[in-house]
Formats: C-alpha cells, sequence, structure tokens
C-alpha cells in the first residue's frame, strides 16, 4: 500500500515509527517458500523489533521466535507465540531466566558455554524436568561484515569451538536432564555473501554427521538469521540459493532447518518519521537538525550506518539542493541520522522520511537526554493504527524511587 506519512505525522506526531505489516507478511512468505519441500522453521529474531504487534503478526504467520532473554520469551508469549516455536539463545543466561524458560517448555536453549550447560543441568534436574537444548558452534568462519556484527569467529565471544560442541553434545547426551535436540550457528548480520554461509553449513553439518556416528540425534539444524537487506545500494543474498546451499549442505540428514532472521523480515518494513526544526550553518558546514536523535535511531551512530533519507516537501521552488549533515537534539557529537544529504533547503516543519527503520530501530532507542521513544504506528491492508503510545516524562520516571514532590 502507499502510506499517507504526512497525515500520519499530523495524527501522531514525530519523531514516529511506521511499519507495513504487509511488506512483513510478503518477506515472510519468501523466506517460507524458498524452503518448501524441507521441514523448517522461521524463528524471527525478536531482537529486531519487539512491539508485540509485530510479534502477534509474524506469529500468526506461523514464524516463531529466537529470543536472547527471558523478557524476550515473555513478549513472544504474551503476543500469542507458541513455546514450542521459541528459542532462547544468548551468551549470559541467568538462572532465574534458565528455570523460566524450563518452566515454559519452549523448544530449546540454545548453549553458548560448558558452564552455562552445567548451570543449565542443575537447574533441571532441580526442577526435575529434562532440558532440551542446542549448542552455538563458532565455525570460525568469516562473515565479511561490519566487525560490530560478525559472530562467527573465534575472536568473537559467541557460541563455543566445533571441539568443544563435541565434548558437550557427549556430555549431554549421557545426562538425565539434557537433551541434545539442536545445533545452531549465527555467523553475523547484514550477510550479503552466499559462501562464508556455504562454508560455515557445511562444517557444521559435518559435525552432525560425527555425531550421529557415536549416538547423538540431532533434530534442528539452526543456521542463524543474518540475511542481509538493501540499505543503499548493496546487492543481497538469493532467497532460493540460500535455501539450496542449506539444504545441499544437510543433504542425507532428517533435519529441519530453523532460520532466525531479524532483519530480512522487518528493517525495510519500516520507517522512521522526523521534522526539521532549524537548519544552520557552522563556516561551510550545512546542518539541518529534526525532532528524532540517537535515542530514537542508533544504527548511525554505533555503526556508522546508513539510512537512505528522503524529503517529504516539495522542494523545487527553494533553491539548488545542496549537502547537509542530518543531526538531532541531543547533546553527542555523534548524534547524526545522515551524512552529505542533498536536500533542498528546508523550512521548520518539513517532514523528513528515514528508510530501512524498522529493524534495530526502536528496539535500541533509548531515554538520553530524557527524550520519550518515539511511537508506533503500523499500515495493514490500507488502514493505519497506532501500537504504541508516545512515551511521556511520567512514563520515564515511574520506576524511580525518590519522592517525586518537586524540592521547593
Ligand atoms: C543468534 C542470532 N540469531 C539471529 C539474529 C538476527 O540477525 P539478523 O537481524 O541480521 O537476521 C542475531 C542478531 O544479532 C543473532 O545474534
Amino acid at each position: 500500500m502507499s502510506i499517507d506519512f504526512t497525515a500520519l505525522a499530523q495524527k501522531y506526531g514525530t519523531p514516529l515509527y511506521v511499519y507495513d505489516f504487509d511488506v512483513i507478511s510478503e518477506n515472510y512468505r519468501k523466506l517460507k517458500e524458498a524452503f518448501a519441500g524441507h521441514k523448517s522453521l522461521i524463528a524471527y529474531a525478536v531482537k529486531a523489533n519487539s512491539n508485540l504487534s509485530v510479534l502477534k503478526h509474524l506469529g500468526e504467520l506461523g514464524a516463531g521466535a529466537d529470543c536472547v532473554s527471558i523478557g524476550e520469551v515473555r513478549r513472544a508469549r504474551t503476543a500469542g507465540i507458541a513455546p514450542y516455536r521459541i528459542i532462547f539463545s544468548g551468551v549470559g543466561k541467568r538462572d532465574e531466566e534458565i528455570e523460566q524458560a524450563l518452566r515454559e517448555e519452549i523448544l530449546m536453549l540454545n548453549l553458548e558455554s560448558e558452564a552455562e550447560m552445567e548451570r543449565v543441568e542443575a537447574i533441571a534436574k532441580t526442577l526435575g524436568k529434562e532440558a532440551r537444548i542446542s549448542i552455538r558452534v563458532n565455525p570460525d568462519v568469516d562473515p565479511k561484515t561490519h566487525p560490530y556484527i560478525s559472530t562467527g569467529l573465534h575472536e568473537n565471544k559467541f557460541g563455543v569451538a566445533i571441539e568443544t560442541a563435541k565434548r558437550m553434545y557427549i556430555r549431554a547426551k549421557n545426562s538425565d536432564w539434557l537433551d541434545p535436540v539442536g545445533i545452531h550457528f549465527h555467523i553475523g548480520s547484514q550477510l550479503t555473501e552466499l559462501e562464508p554461509i556455504r562454508e560455515a553449513a557445511q562444517i557444521v553439518a559435518d559435525l552432525v554427521r560425527s555425531l550421529a556416528a557415536i549416538g547423538v540425534e540431532i533434530r534442528f539444524f539452526d543456521v542463524g538469521g543474518g540475511l542481509g537487506v538493501v540499505y543503499d545500494e548493496e546487492t543481497t543474498i538469493d532467497l532460493a540459493q540460500y535455501a539450496e546451499t542449506i539444504t545441499t549442505a544437510i543433504r542425507g540428514l532428517d533435519l529441519t532447518i530453523v532460520c532466525e532472521p531479524g532483519r530480512y523480515l522487518v528493517a525495510n518494513a519500516g520507517w522512521l518519521l522526523t521534522r526539521v526544526l532549524y537548519e544552520k550553518r557552522n563556516g561551510d558546514k550545512r546542518f539541518v537538525i529534526v525532532d528524532a536523535a540517537m535515542n530514537d535511531l542508533l544504527r548511525p551512530s554505533l555503526y556508522k550506518a546508513y539510512h537512505r533519507i528522503e524529503p517529504l516537501f516539495d522542494g523545487s521552488d527553494r533553491g539548488e539542493a545542496s549537502p547537509a549533515d542530518i543531526v538531532g537534539p541531543i547533546c553527542e557529537s555523534g548524534d547524526w541520522l545522515g551524512k552529505e544529504v542533498a536536500l533542498p533547503p528546508t523550512r521548520s516543519g518539513d517532514l523528513l522520511l528515514i528508510h530501512s527503520a524498522g529493524a534495530y530501530g526502536f528496539t535500541m532507542a533509548s531515554n538520553y537526554n530524557t527524550r520519550g521513544r518515539a511511537a508506533e504506528v503500523t499500515c495493514e491492508g490500507g488502514a493505519c493504527r497506532l501500537i504504541r503510545k508516545r512515551e511521556s516524562f511520567e512514563d520515564q520516571i515511574r520506576l524511580e524511587t525518590e519522592p517525586l514532590e518537586e524540592k521547593q
């Protein structure tokens, strides 16, 4: 559908996150279809966008959830996603998180160290429940992406080396309290090359074969997330080739493929809408100051990430476009949303649309500078609705325990 962003800005104010659920549905279907003919579970990476309405929408399409905290597990459950479609990953799970996950009877806990396996075993024993587990293997493959979002090299904190994984599987097989049902790898995010995925899938599939030879029967082959999207002019991975790469790697094995996309499903189904406050020049440098900031969309400051910024006003009668840095009101030089963006002269109140903001946008938002987080709206089948209210000052101070009366 074509979204009337100007009407949404008028109705809900700015900064405003806007999502298109029809685009999410389409992305989900394309990926699911790529795996047609093979048992598969698409476990959406909740961290990318954890709004309950987004989770409910994906859950209704058939998606499961890949979670990295018990909070995310609870979000998925609240949104109606069945426990047997939920995976709980992460390098540092606390005891109470492990306990709750076991009580919830989720599909599997994805373990990232021997020490963690010992804790899970002990907690499972106390609860009298067998814990279904998978182990995150670090295949030591360079994903050729931004170093901050690369995770599959030994120098990264994620997963365990192949030899360690083998030891852990043997231990789990011999335990009354652990059921090793899955294997997992995730080499990085925003992947645009297939070769590292092929390499990692083959390494991990070979491990599955050698485990089968010693009686450890893995049932779920979890290839993580990481499918890249177009922010600028990237060439993305062809989904049919992606699926074929994985099915080829596991040929002859009876496995359900689990895939954990976040960004692929939601990044280009979301926008951040912002209004111009002022324009100014510092020497030769032109700045357009807007009402969104790094607390709303951190990716540019955090990774120098590029987001296309589109003017939603007709500036044709205002003179030549020239490069401007689009910056927010936060007191940090790193508070920018776009660099050297070609824009005609702007006026206070003009709208700018920041593209590809549906993933790692709102979920990374903070209250820095005591700024309330933006509202979220979704559009579906031609109608738009509010799915999260704008955060007020009162919302922000609600948990602070000192007396709230103003000092005289
Ligand atoms: C284990 C795991 N699975 C899935 C994802 C989702 O990645 P993406 O949004 O790139 O698909 C991540 C991202 O950090 C991850 O760490």
